[in-house]
């Protein structure tokens, strides 16, 4: 069974998850006009990809017997497309170092699902943390 810590965990990674996905919503809506429609869309994009990953957390947590956080963690709203898009790489900084702290906790545990899913998330968000590093040499 999963240890209190790495349900613990999971409610922070759903917490961080919620936040990227609203923040990069209200995002994709405020760049609105300062960009090419292939900026917008991109962080929309990427938006959907971070609901699906809280999604699939929440369901993991609800079958290790946790109860699912529905509060984000605190959401960063840029002022300009510059400061938009490093807000949110910084949010998959912060994505990325948690997730690397899960990984090793499910390992240790044996939770070898667990590890899986977020195996699989963390490589997602080095994408988008490359996505943005791209975007933010052209802005
Ligand atoms: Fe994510
Ligand atoms: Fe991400």
């Amino acid at each position: 069974m999963a240890s209190e810590k790495l349900m613990n965990l999971l409610n922070q990674a759903i917490s961080q998850e919620l936040s990227a996905s609203i923040q990069y919503m209200w995002h994709h809506v405020m760049a609105i006009g300062m960009r090419s429609p292939e900026v917008r869309d991109k962080i929309r994009e990427i938006s959907i990809v971070e609901m699906k990953h809280a999604e699939k957390i929440a369901e993991r947590l609800d079958y290790l017997g946790g109860v699912p956080s529905t509060k984000p963690t605190p959401i960063e709203i840029g002022t300009n497309l510059e400061d938009i898009i490093q807000k949110n790489k910084a949010k998959e900084e912060g994505a990325i170092k948690l997730y690397r702290d899960i990984i090793k906790v499910a390992s240790d545990e044996g939770d070898t699902t667990t590890r899986l899913l977020f195996e699989e998330i963390l490589s997602e968000e080095e994408e988008h943390h490359n996505d943005f590093s791209t975007l933010l040499e052209g802005s």
